[in-house]
């Protein structure tokens, strides 16, 4: 159980820090939120007090015997702002103290994630652009706000990302806490889910990938601090905060959309379970069983990304590539590695209840270099986060 102070600033999106408080307490974290005055104007705080179970005050001087407003910052684990106004973004620039928030996030040691929330304009200014680009390189994570529809009728980037992404994120900032932000300034690519490939305009190839360790893959590399693309294929999962993700269906648009994210990225990491083989033809319209008797599915090769993704790369960027193992995991392990010619492999065994669309998985991830590095069951964040430690040291 961590310790978690959620920052409440006022905002419209500020009645959305209730459910992200909810998410936060149902994870097992003790949290106590610090709503500033206007965020008060918006929820009361007998909201945040029986949610949270603790108090709830905006003024640093409520309680002043225990000098709340420096022990909030100095024993919580994580600080998270959602949703951080322009205002608060820029108090917490200039190291302001003007009340308990500002003082909580000056005292505060520990990874700062901020979830802005504001129209365009006031995201779009000069002075937001540059408070956050000061935040960044002080370490915090700031996520970029969700395109949409904002408060009267006005629709552009300004929206607060959804309380489920803000969490992960979090989430994956107090598991990477040790690890700082130690892909800051790096791009990398991340393939995830599984390709379809059509017969008709109704009926696909498909298979059971659901994208869970390839998305735990960008959000742990998100809040390490990396610029990270994520080429989604298929999967029915809520975009990480602070992504940009592309949405691609088939191998051959995802080969597109990887190679052209990948030309001057630090990292790529093909976590997607790509078809190696396609329909040879695509029917334009569906297919009749009236057809009389069922013809065989001709079927031609698909091209095979991480190979050609590891034969032209460019000096110093690491590829990673997955393998999905039912037999012989590691000597077929081995043989893909060198096959495929990535820098690293991770190899996981499948089958019934184990690695697809489960929450927890196990790896050994075998490197070009001959390393062997065995990561027990636990968490596709904790996986992942092994994977990115593994991509550092080779960067
Ligand atoms: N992959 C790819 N392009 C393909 C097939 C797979 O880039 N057409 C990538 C996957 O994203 C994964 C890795 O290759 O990172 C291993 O995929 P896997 O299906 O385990 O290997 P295959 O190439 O299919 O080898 P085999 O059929 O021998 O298991």
């Amino acid at each position: 159980m961590a310790r978690v102070v959620l920052g409440v600033s006022g905002g419209i999106a500020a009645y959305k820090a209730v459910e992200v408080l909810r998410l936060l307490t149902e994870a097992g974290h003790a949290v106590r939120v610090i709503p500033t005055r206007s965020a008060l104007k918006f929820v009361g705080a007998a909201t945040f007090a029986a949610l949270s179970g603790e108090p709830v005050t905006a003024d640093a001087f409520d309680d002043a015997h225990e000098v709340p407003h420096v022990r909030l910052g100095q024993t919580a684990d994580l600080v998270v702002v959602a949703p951080a106004t322009a205002d608060l973004l820029s108090r917490a620039v200039a190291g302001r103290a003007d009340d308990l928030l500002a003082a909580t996030l000056l005292t505060a040691r520990c990874p700062v994630v901020y979830a802005p929330a504001m129209h365009t304009e006031m995201w779009e200014h000069p002075a937001t652009v540059a408070n956050v680009r000061v935040l960044r390189e002080r370490g915090a994570v700031v996520l970029d706000p969700d395109v949409g529809p904002l408060a009267k009728g006005d629709v552009g980037p300004g929206r607060l990302p959804s309380p489920e992404s803000i969490v992960s994120v979090a989430l994956a900032a107090l598991a990477g806490a040790s690890r700082g932000t130690d892909l800051a300034g790096r791009r990398v690519v991340v393939s995830a889910g599984g390709t379809r490939e059509y017969l008709d305009p109704v009926r696909f190839l498909g298979n059971r990938s659901s994208g869970r360790q390839g998305y735990a893959l960008a959000r742990t590399a998100a809040a390490r601090g990396a610029e990270v693309t994520l080429v989604s294929a298929n999967a029915a999962l809520p975009d990480p905060a602070g992504v940009k993700v592309v949405r691609v269906v088939s191998a051959d648009d995802l080969r597109r959309a990887v190679l052209d994210a990948s030309n001057d990225a630090d990292a790529v990491v093909m976590a997607a379970a790509v078809a190696d083989f396609r329909p040879a033809v695509r029917a334009s319209s569906k297919l009749k069983k009236s057809d009389a008797d069922p013809a065989p599915v001709a079927l031609v090769r698909n091209p095979d990304v991480l190979a050609e993704l590891s034969a032209a790369k460019p000096v110093g960027q690491v590829v990673v590539g997955f393998a999905a193992e039912t037999d012989d995991v590691l000597a077929n392990g081995r043989e893909k590695l060198a096959r495929k010619g990535c820098d690293l492999l991770v190899v996981n065994e499948v089958g019934e209840g184990l690695a697809f669309d489960v929450e927890d998985n196990a790896a050994v991830v075998l490197g070009a270099d001959g390393s062997e590095t065995d990561v027990p069951r636990g968490s596709k964040d904790a996986l992942a986060h092994a994977v990115w430690d593994l991509v550092v040291a080779r960067l």
